[in-house]
């Protein structure tokens, strides 16, 4: 008498898988998010296999039936994971066998490796649209502030020292062109996701008769003029694990940009700068000092974008090594990307949120902008537009510089007979470069942070977004 043994796989097995291997192996508690994605996957194989003549339509219906009821009961929290059925696949597909008896036909040309390569091609999709969706919502929020800051200037800094002024708009506008790359990358992930694994079965394909265009049209594995895009080499289709290292890679970029804005949001909210006033929402206390307001959820943003970094890391850990095709390592590729794309939502979420309720000190910001030096560059070019050589007028500004440093003067208010002394072309107008207007006026060409230039990017960011 042979003893109960796994029922999916359990054939050629006397004995069951100790305890410990079952608790070492289940992924059920955490691959049971694709539940929705697994029961669409196995809804359009069951359509195939009745559109081949595997299924009765009888059998279709009842099979479709089944796993729409089951889904229900997974969304109302009412079904019972089994662990000792391993993974989502086999739960579902266990307990539709315990309501329908042709839930035993359903498996019919197809193994859970071209299946949980659907699910996760499915998943991608997904995934990808969530992501594009809340960086829309950022990226309105950063255009809006741009729009409402286009009068109000800053330094702007390299090596963290002031270097030339720019308007406030320009530099939420930066920040745009970060989160719009990071956009196309979740749309490339996308397209790569949409091409259609089943028929791949285990790892050869199989000798029915199965139909895996029809398959791929079923499930939306279409391109635009509604084509199916199927996966083109069995091995490949499943030991392929690309859209997890692109996902989790393009969360990761996408965290290194919002660690960045958050940096600059923690700094120029500190007293020391004070160009800006972080939301009390998004901010704490201190439990000791009662004058606190820490920048936590800036802080946390730095450290999330770490741990976005390290899930892609651990995928790319993961897959290297590994022979083709499938490899049960692989079930460890579900948990990074499921916290990737959790950890870049709630991320993006905050991150408008805090910029949608920051406020501007604008008084800090003029007085920090209207330090004459972030305007010698600009003399620099007074100087060529009179025909000095660059390198002459460069050396000659400095001295400028160091002139009015030692004589204890803003550099506009050097008077003009010791200005003359750093260079002879320097005119009787030469104060005149220091009006910060005029110096945003003479920067107009494209991606130039003059006036015009900023209205016109403000407007095409617009347009580009009402058509989402
Ligand atoms: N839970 C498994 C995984 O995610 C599904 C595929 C199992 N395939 C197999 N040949 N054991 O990797």
């Amino acid at each position: 008498m042979v003893k109960k043994t796994q029922a999916t796989w359990g054939g050629r097995f006397t004995e069951k898988p100790a305890d410990l291997m079952i608790r070492f192996s289940e992924s059920i508690s955490f691959d049971r998010r694709l539940a929705p994605f697994d029961v669409r996957g196995s809804k359009a194989h069951a359509a195939m296999l009745c559109h081949v003549d595997l299924l009765t339509t009888r059998e279709r219906n009842a099979i479709q039936r089944g796993l729409d009821a089951i889904l229900k009961e997974i969304e109302k929290g009412e079904f019972k994971w089994d662990e000792s059925l391993e993974d989502v696949h086999m739960n579902i597909e266990q307990a539709l066998g315990k309501k329908v008896p042709a839930a035993a036909k359903l498996h019919t040309g197809r193994s859970r490796n071209d299946q949980v390569a659907t699910d996760m091609h499915l998943f991608f999709k997904s995934a990808c649209a969530d992501i594009e969706n809340v960086l829309n919502g950022l990226l309105t929020t950063l255009v809006e502030k741009a729009d409402a800051h286009r009068d109000i200037f800053v330094p702007g800094y390299t090596h963290l020292q002031r270097a030339q002024p720019v308007s406030l708009a320009h530099h939420w506008l930066a920040y745009v062109e970060m989160f719009a790359r990071d956009r196309g990358r979740f749309q490339t992930v996308a397209d790569h996701a949409n091409f259609c694994p089943l028929g791949a079965a285990a790892l050869a394909g199989s000798t029915l008769p199965l139909d895996r265009e029809f398959a791929a049209r079923e499930l939306g594995f279409v391109d635009r003029k509604g084509r199916p895009q199927l996966t083109r080499n069995s091995l490949d289709a499943v030991a392929d694990r690309d859209l997890f290292l692109e996902f989790a890679t393009a969360c990761a970029i996408c965290g290194t940009h919002f660690s960045r804005v958050a940096e600059d949001l923690i700094l120029w909210s500190t007293v020391e700068f004070d160009f800006l006033e972080l939301p009390e929402a998004f901010t704490t206390g201190s439990s000791l000092m009662p004058q606190k307001k820490n920048s936590d959820s800036m802080e946390l943003l730095r450290g999330k974008a770490a741990r976005l970094q390290g899930n892609a890391q651990t995928l790319f850990t993961l897959i290297k090594g590994l022979p083709m095709t499938y490899n049960r390592d692989m079930q460890e590729d579900k948990r990074p990307v499921f916290d990737a794309l959790d950890q870049t939502i709630i991320c993006l979420q905050v991150l408008t949120g805090v910029i949608e309720g920051t406020t501007v000190n604008v008084a800090a910001c003029k007085t920090a902008a209207s330090d004459p030096q972030l305007l010698a560059t600009d003399l620099v070019d007074y100087l060529v537009g009179r025909k000095v050589p660059f390198r002459e007028a460069h050396h000659a500004v400095g001295k400028l510089v160091a002139l009015a440093e030692k004589a204890g003067l803003p550099l506009d208010e050097l008077p003009h007979d010791l200005a003359r002394k750093a260079h002879p072309k320097i005119g009787t107008d030469w104060q005149k470069v220091f009006d910060i207007e005029t110096a945003m006026k003479n920067r107009e060409k494209t991606g130039m942070p003059g006036p015009k230039q900023i209205r016109k990017e403000i407007n095409r960011w617009r347009k580009q977004l009402a058509k989402k």
